[in-house]
C-alpha cells in the first residue's frame, strides 16, 4: 500500500504547493492543469488554477470569459448542474501576460506619475514584449502573487505555448540578466550612456536622426531609463523571489508529454534541464494515450471473432479500424517504454485519448479520474 501511495498522483504531489504543468504545445498541458486543479478541489481542497489561452469553450466551462487578473471561484452550483462532485473550492483565472508586467509597474512605481511614464513610454511597450512581458515571466510573476497574497493549498500553473517549453524556466535569470546587466547600467550610470550619447557631437547626429525618421528614438529611451531606475530595485527583487519560489521544496514540475515522438523528446530534455536547475518533478504524466488494438491478434482474426456478432462487413471495418488503432497503440506502448527507462519513471501517470473534446466541467472530470486513478 505504501508503495501504491508513493506511485499515485496524489502520495507524489502531497505537501506539494505550486505544481506547474510543463511540456511541448498541443500534448494537453491546459486541460491537465485544469483537470488536476479540479480533481485535488473535488477532494476537499481549495486550489488555483492559472491557465493560459484556454480554447473558449473550456474557459467558458471555467467561468473566465474575460480576464481579471485575479482568481475567481467557480460557484458550487456549476459543479452540481453537471454532475460533478466537488468538495472543495476550485478558482480559476486565465493569465494576459502584457497586463500583468503592468500591474506589477504599478505595483512598484513611487507615484501615478512615475507609473504612467513608464506605462505610457512606447519603448516599454517593446520591451514589456520583447523581454520582461514575455508570457512565461508574467506567468511566474502572477504566481508569485497568488502565493504571496491568498491562502490557496495549493496553485496549479498551466504555462504558454512556447517555442521552447525551457523558456519558462530562464524567464527569471533572462530578467535579472537584462536587469543587472551592461545594457541597463549603460543608460542608468550617471555620465554613462544617455548623457554621452546627448551629449554634444552625438545629439546633433541623433537630432538629424530624430528629424528624418520623426522617432525621437533616443530621447524616448532616455526617458524610459530614468522613470524605470525606480522601480529597478523592486524588480530584481521579486524576480529573485520568483526564481527562488521555482525551487522551493513544495514546488514541483509535472512534465506533460504525448506519446509521439516529438513532444516525447522535449520530455526528456526537460527533465535534464530540471535536474540542471535542481528543480523538482513531481511525475511525468502521458496523456492522450491510445489504449485500443488488436490485443495481439491479427486484422482477420478479429474479423473472424467480431463476425458472427457484427456480420461480415460491419466486422471487416471494425477489424481495419482497430488495425489503425494498433499501430497507435504500439507507437504509444513504445515510447512510453522508452520515456520510463530514460528518465526513470517506474510508473509514469497515463491518461488515454479520449473520443470527444475536452471542453466542459464534466469532461475535465474525466481526466482528472485518470490522473488519480
Ligand atoms: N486525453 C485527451 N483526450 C482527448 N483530447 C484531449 C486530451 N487531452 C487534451 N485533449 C485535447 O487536445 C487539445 C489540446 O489540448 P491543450 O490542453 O489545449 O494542449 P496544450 O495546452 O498543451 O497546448 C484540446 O482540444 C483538448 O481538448
Ligand atoms: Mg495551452
Amino acid at each position: 500500500m505504501v508503495g501504491a501511495d508513493r506511485d499515485s498522483l496524489l502520495g507524489r504531489l502531497r505537501g506539494k504547493r505550486i505544481l506547474i504543468c510543463v511540456g511541448a504545445g498541443g500534448v494537453g498541458k491546459t486541460t491537465t492543469s485544469a483537470a488536476l486543479a479540479l480533481g485535488l478541489a473535488a477532494r476537499g481542497q481549495k486550489i488555483a488554477v492559472v491557465t493560459i489561452d484556454p480554447a473558449k469553450r473550456l474557459a467558458s466551462a471555467l467561468g473566465l470569459q474575460e480576464l481579471s487578473g485575479e482568481p475567481r471561484r467557480i460557484e458550487p452550483e456549476v459543479f452540481a448542474a453537471q454532475g460533478v462532485e466537488m468538495k472543495g473550492e476550485l478558482w480559476a483565472m486565465m493569465l494576459d501576460a502584457k497586463r500583468t508586467l503592468d500591474e506589477i509597474v504599478t505595483r512598484l512605481a513611487a507615484d501615478e506619475h512615475a507609473r504612467d511614464e513608464i506605462l505610457s513610454n512606447p519603448v516599454y511597450s517593446e520591451l514589456s514584449t520583447a523581454v520582461a512581458g514575455s508570457h512565461e515571466l508574467s506567468a511566474i510573476a502572477k504566481l508569485y502573487e497568488l502565493h504571496e497574497e491568498h491562502d490557496f493549498d495549493a496553485i496549479v500553473l498551466d504555462t504558454p505555448p512556447s517555442r521552447n517549453a525551457l523558456d519558462f524556466l530562464n524567464a527569471p535569470a533572462r530578467l535579472l540578466g537584462f536587469l543587472e546587466g551592461r545594457a541597463l547600467k549603460v543608460f542608468l550610470a550617471p555620465g554613462g550612456l544617455t548623457a554621452r550619447l546627448f551629449g554634444r557631437g552625438t545629439g546633433l547626429v541623433f537630432a538629424i536622426f530624430a528629424r528624418v525618421t520623426g522617432i525621437d528614438m533616443f530621447g524616448e529611451l532616455s526617458r524610459f531609463f530614468r522613470s524605470l531606475a525606480g522601480v529597478i530595485d523592486g524588480f530584481g527583487a521579486r524576480t529573485r523571489s520568483v526564481a527562488a519560489l521555482l525551487a522551493d521544496p513544495a514546488t514541483t514540475f509535472l512534465i506533460v508529454t504525448s506519446a509521439e515522438r516529438e513532444p516525447a523528446r522535449e520530455a526528456v530534455f526537460l527533465a535534464e534541464r530540471l535536474t540542471e536547475a535542481k528543480m523538482q518533478r513531481g511525475a511525468l504524466i502521458v496523456n492522450r494515450v491510445h489504449t485500443v488494438g488488436l490485443g495481439g491478434h491479427s486484422p482477420t482474426d478479429v474479423q473472424g471473432l467480431l463476425e458472427p456478432e457484427l456480420g461480415q462487413a460491419l466486422a471487416r471495418r471494425v477489424a481495419a479500424n482497430l488495425a489503425d488503432f494498433d499501430v497507435l497503440f504500439k507507437r504509444d506502448r513504445d515510447t512510453i517504454a522508452g520515456l520510463s527507462l530514460t528518465l526513470s519513471e517506474r510508473k509514469p501517470i497515463l491518461v488515454p485519448h479520449l473520443d470527444q473534446e475536452i471542453q466542459d466541467l464534466l469532461g475535465l472530470s474525466r481526466i482528472a479520474e485518470e490522473l488519480f486513478a
